[in-house]
């Protein structure tokens, strides 16, 4: 037998659909210099400390003095304990050392933790989201509660209004770019909390946090231990996406722990020793300096895009704490219609939002990753938009 959710599941028609429209568009108009402004994926290189550390472990596996076979299914130790010592304690927050998951992504953890949990049953998932959460709910059969956000909630979700099993939530949220402030974020763990339900919070886009009132991590709320996994990615914070590393924090308390150690010693032999390296060196104070200007970069190109498109009259939210734009379109158009008039009008591509679930219609995505001359390029062309 097959699974049939999984059978079923349609294509990703988003990206797809980006993808052969511009192509369309090019086709008739080769000479076009087209701007592509709405994607996810980083652009600047990765530092230097970075690739020196992974040089050097890939020369220690070429010795036999210095190579290793396989490593701890959980990760190095090393590494474990640098992720608590810089992105938990000075926030107040002590996972141990073994809570602590290194893997190859953000992205593998997200679909494999549906795992812990059986099949069927019910999952909260705010919408527009990122579609990892739906794809892996209806692989698994479950029924899925949407919580839309909109303009009129300030793209908060509000709490189910039955109790799930799994509640997804990303902030700053892709693609919307919101954020929670504490006591936002403490309702969902005390609802959580009442309601025995494990939240997911994938803290990917964590690293674009300036604020001080908004919280980095789920466990600055009380009790979250309780209650939450949260799972980090170093794709973002330090331009991993093709390294692949990231890490996931199981606590004890959750009485999932064991599971998830289970499941990962038979299923997972560990991240990519070189990988492991590269991130160990993002908490270098070279690599956190490296990291840090990039991250600037990226939150400059997503100030620009704000403020441009603020002073050009669009309705703009995110891109402050987050690297996202979420741009509503003019009176008169659909996400899709405004993908086109701006892919024909100006050669620019952005994100429907419609892509992202329902409550994404009405709005387009733009991506502070894009590069910054297409950016300015983009703004320049877009002035007289009228
Ligand atoms: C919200 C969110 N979570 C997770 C991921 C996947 O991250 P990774 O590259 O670590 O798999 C992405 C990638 O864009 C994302 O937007």
């Amino acid at each position: 037998m097959l699974n049939t959710y999984l059978k079923e599941l349609e294509g990703n028609y988003l990206f797809t659909e980006i993808v052969n429209r511009t192509q369309a568009y090019t086709a008739v108009h080769p000479e076009a210099k087209v701007l592509r402004l709405g994607v996810g994926d980083v652009t600047l290189p990765l530092p230097q400390v970075i690739t020196d550390a992974m040089h050097r472990a890939v020369e220690e596996l070429a010795h036999a003095e210095t190579f290793r076979g396989y490593g701890p299914e959980n990760g190095q130790e090393w590494l474990r304990r640098a992720i608590i010592e810089h992105d938990y304690v000075p926030r107040g927050i002590y996972p141990d050392v073994d809570e602590v998951f290194i893997s190859d992504g953000a992205g593998s953890d997200l679909g494999n933790l549906s795992e812990l949990f059986a099949p069927g049953g019910r999952v909260a998932i705010p919408e527009p989201s990122y579609p990892a959460y739906v794809d892996t709910s209806r692989m698994a059969g479950r029924e899925i509660e949407w919580l839309p956000c909109t303009r009129e909630n300030g793209f908060v979700p509000a709490l189910p209004k039955t109790r799930p099993d799994i509640i997804y939530l990303c902030f700053p949220n892709n693609p919307t770019g919101t954020v929670l402030t504490r006591s936002q974020l403490q309702q969902w763990v005390d609802y959580a909390r009442e309601n025995e339900s494990i939240i997911i919070y994938d803290a990917a886009y964590e690293c674009f946090i300036d604020d001080e009132r908004i919280p980095h991590s789920i466990y600055e709320a009380e009790g979250a231990e309780e209650v939450a996994i949260e799972v980090c990615s170093f794709s973002k914070k330090a331009g991993f996406t093709a390294v692949r590393c990231g890490y996931t924090v199981v606590p004890q308390e959750t009485g999932l722990w064991q599971m998830w150690m289970r499941r990962q010693c038979t299923k997972f032999n560990g991240a990519s020793y070189i990988s492991q390296r590269g991130a160990e060196a993002v908490y270098t104070p070279e690599g956190q300096q490296a990291i840090r200007e990039n991250l600037r970069h990226y939150k400059e190109t997503a100030r620009l895009f704000r403020e441009g498109l603020q002073d050009m009259g669009f309705e703009v939210y995110g891109g402050e704490n987050a690297p996202y734009i979420w741009c509503r379109v003019p009176e008169g158009y659909t996400s899709w219609s405004f993908f086109d008039y701006l892919l024909e009008q100006y050669q620019i591509v952005c994100t429907p939002g419609a892509g992202f679930g329902r409550s994404g219609e009405g709005y387009v995505r733009f991506s502070a990753f894009s590069k910054r001359e297409d950016c300015e390029q983009a703004l320049k062309r877009l002035k007289n938009i009228g």
